[in-house]
C-alpha cells in the first residue's frame, strides 16, 4: 500500500513544472491520467528524439496513463467533465485564462465535483498585475532574482547566470505537491475540495535565503564555492572536492588535524589538498567529521555504491526504447516503496483503458471518437 493509493489525478500538465508534480504523485501511488492534445504535449518533441521519443518527456512522465483528448471539441469537453466527477485532483500549467476559455475554470470544476482539488501552476499566478504573462524556467529564475544572485556568486562582472537543471520549474512543481497533499488532508475534515494557485515566481522567491541576507544584513549570501568556511571547492590530483569548514567543532577538528592554532587561509587549505587524490581527501575529512563530497560526473553518480544502495537509479522498460536507466524515487519509508520505474505513456496509449474501462464507453464509441478526431 502506498500513501496515495486510491487517489486519481486528472493531469493536464505540459512541459516541466506540472509533469514533475504529477511524476511524484504517481511515484507515491496515485493513478495519474495524463490528458494531451491529439498531437501530444510540447515536451514530446523536446530534442534529441531517440526512436521518436524525447528523453525529457520520458523522465517527467513515468508511470502515468496517457489519454489524448481534443478539448476544443464539445465531446472532448464532456468526456473531461465526466472524468472530473471520478477524480480527486485536477492539475494544469497552462497560461492563466486557458481553462476558463475551455469552460473548465474553478467554478465549473467545483460544480461538477465539490470534492475536487484543482491546482494550477503558472508563471505569475492567477492574480496580480503580471497574471496574464506566460513563463518558462529561465523567466522564473530571472524574475525571482535567482539569476542575479547566481551572477554575483559566480562572476560579478559577467552576465546573469541560469541554473541548467530547470529549478524554476522543479521548485514550483514540488511546491504544488505540498499544496495538493495539504488539500487532500484538509478534505478529510471538510469533505470539500479547493483551488490552489502556484506561481513559479512565488515558489522561487519563497525558497531564497538571499532575501533575508539582503534585507536583514544588507549583504549577499555567498555560500556556494568561493569561501573556505562555508563551501570551499578545491582542486585535487584527480578532480575536485568540496568541503565545509564551519566555525565551531568542524573547523576545530580540521585545525587539530593540521596542527595549527589559527584558522587556515584558503591558500593553506589548498596546499593541504595539493597532491592528494579525491578519495584520500574524502576519507581523511570524513574521519575527522568534516562534511565533504567528491565532485562527481553523471556516470560516476550512476556508478556510486551509495546511490545504488539507495536505489536512486531504476531500470525502465519501454515498449519502443527497450530498457534504460532513470533517477529513482527520493522519499524512502519503512512502510512503503515509491516507484518511478514505469515508462512514460505512448501518445494515447491508455485511451481505451480510460474511456472504456473507467468511463464505460463502448468500444465502438471509442472507435468513432478516434475516427472523428476527438481522441
Ligand atoms: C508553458 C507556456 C508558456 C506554453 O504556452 P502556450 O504553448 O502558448 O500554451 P498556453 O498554456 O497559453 O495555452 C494552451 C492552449 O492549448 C489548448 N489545449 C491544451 N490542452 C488541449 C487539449 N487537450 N485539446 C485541445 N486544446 C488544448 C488550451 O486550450 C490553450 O488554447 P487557447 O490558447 O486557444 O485557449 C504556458 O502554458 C505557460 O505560461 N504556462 C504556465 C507556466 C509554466 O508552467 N511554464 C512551463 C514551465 S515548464
Amino acid at each position: 500500500m502506498t500513501p496515495l493509493n486510491g487517489i486519481r489525478v486528472l493531469d493536464l500538465t505540459h512541459a516541466h513544472a506540472g509533469p514533475l508534480c504529477t511524476l511524484y504523485l504517481a511515484g507515491m501511488g496515485a493513478e495519474v491520467i495524463k490528458i494531451e492534445p491529439l498531437q501530444g504535449e510540447m515536451n514530446r518533441l523536446f530534442p534529441p528524439l531517440i526512436k521518436g521519443q524525447s528523453p525529457y518527456f520520458q523522465f517527467l512522465n513515468r508511470g502515468k496513463k496517457g489519454v489524448t483528448l481534443n478539448l476544443k471539441d464539445p465531446r472532448g469537453i464532456q468526456i473531461f467533465k465526466n472524468l472530473v466527477r471520478l477524480c480527486d485532483v485536477v492539475i494544469e500549467n497552462f497560461s492563466p485564462g486557458a481553462m476558463d476559455r475551455l469552460g473548465l475554470g474553478w467554478e465549473e470544476l467545483q460544480r461538477l465535483n465539490p470534492r475536487i482539488i484543482y491546482c494550477s501552476i503558472s508563471g505569475f499566478g492567477y492574480y496580480g498585475p503580471w497574471r496574464d504573462r506566460k513563463s518558462f524556467d529561465p523567466i522564473a529564475q530571472a524574475t525571482s532574482g535567482y539569476s542575479e544572485v547566481a551572477r554575483e556568486e559566480i562572476n560579478p562582472n559577467g552576465p546573469p547566470v541560469f541554473c541548467p537543471e530547470a529549478i524554476g520549474d522543479t521548485i514550483p512543481g514540488l511546491t504544488a505537491i505540498i499544496g495538493i497533499l495539504a488539500a487532500l488532508n484538509q478534505r478529510q475534515i471538510t469533505n470539500e475540495g479547493q483551488r490552489i494557485d502556484i506561481a513559479q515566481m512565488d515558489a522561487m522567491i519563497a525558497t531564497m535565503q538571499s532575501f533575508s541576507f539582503h534585507t536583514f544584513a544588507n549583504t549577499t549570501y555567498h555560500g556556494q564555492v568561493s569561501r573556505v568556511n562555508i563551501a570551499g571547492l578545491h582542486h585535487v590530483k584527480d578532480g575536485w572536492v568540496v568541503f565545509s569548514l564551519t566555525a565551531g567543532r568542524i573547523m576545530d577538528s580540521f585545525m587539530a588535524m593540521l596542527g595549527v592554532e589559527e584558522e587556515p587561509t584558503r591558500e593553506e587549505v589548498a596546499n593541504w589538498c595539493f597532491g592528494k587524490t579525491r578519495d584520500e581527501v574524502v576519507e581523511i575529512l570524513n574521519k575527522i567529521g568534516v562534511p565533504v563530497g567528491p565532485v562527481l560526473k553523471l556516470d560516476e553518480v550512476q556508478a556510486c555504491d551509495h546511490a545504488k544502495a539507495r536505489e536512486m537509479f531504476v531500470k525502465v522498460e519501454h515498449p519502443v526504447l527497450g530498457s534504460f536507466i532513470e533517477p529513482g524515487f527520493p522519499i524512502k519509508s519503512l512502510s512503503w516503496v515509491g516507484d518511478v520505474s514505469g515508462p512514460a505513456p505512448l501518445l494515447g496509449q491508455h485511451n481505451e483503458e480510460v474511456l472504456h474501462n473507467l468511463l464505460g464507453l463502448s468500444r465502438s464509441d471509442v472507435d468513432i471518437l478516434l475516427n472523428e478526431g476527438v481522441i
